[in-house]
């Protein structure tokens, strides 16, 4: 595909391309319908290792039937848990995790990631990366939790010691309000 700068998620895989390696460990810490854990099952190649989560069954059920057919379930770790769990499953330092906000595209829109859960899932994430790992995470404002997940996450991102992290937002100034907005982390090395 030639560069065409058009989403929030594409800066995303952008910077994950660019931080990744293969043999990386990862976490994906919404799974969603699993096409962001293929992505990284892809760019972490044979010897990576991605760890996915989500709450719902639905969710690990349609992204394991997608690594199945894409050949990756030997190199993933699939947990029906939430992410603020994610110390629990993860013994060992990671590249990269991965957020995107929201719902589950085609589900239930009241099962929605939520800025207390978010909040603490983001400490243990940024806890678990490797000195020069990055933190991605799309953030969907435009709804009440969506509205508020942003709202809360530029002061908390914000406050992050500017020792230890290099933090950056990218917003898109003429898509109107509601644009979603990518932010990146790194713990520096
Ligand atoms: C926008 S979707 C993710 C899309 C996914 N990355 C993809 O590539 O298809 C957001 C997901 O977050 C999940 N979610 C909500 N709360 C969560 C939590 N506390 N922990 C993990 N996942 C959660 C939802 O169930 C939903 O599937």
């Amino acid at each position: 595909m030639s560069y065409e700068l058009k989403s929030a998620r594409f800066l995303a895989r952008d910077v994950l391309m660019q931080a990744l390696k293969p043999g990386d460990a990862v976490i994906d810490a919404t799974m969603g319908n699993g096409h962001d854990t293929q992505f990284l099952c892809e760019t972490v190649g044979p010897a990576g290792r991605v760890y996915a989560f989500d709450v719902q069954e639905q969710a690990v059920a349609s992204t394991e039937a997608l690594l199945r057919r894409e050949g990756f379930t030997d190199r993933a770790s699939l947990f029906c848990c939430g992410h603020q769990c994610m110390d629990q499953f993860v013994h060992e330092s990671v590249r990269a995790v991965v957020f995107n906000l929201g719902w589950l595209p085609g589900g239930d829109h009241s099962v929605t990631t939520r800025w207390e859960t978010t909040r603490e899932a983001v400490t243990k994430a940024l806890d678990l990366l490797l000195p020069g790992g990055v933190l991605v995470l799309c953030a969907y404002p435009g709804h009440t939790e969506g509205d508020r997940e942003r709202n809360e996450l530029v002061p908390f991102l914000s406050s992050l010691s500017n020792k230890t992290f290099n933090v950056l937002r990218q917003s898109f100034l003429n898509a109107g309000p509601g644009a979603p907005e990518c932010f990146v982390v790194q713990k520096m090395g």
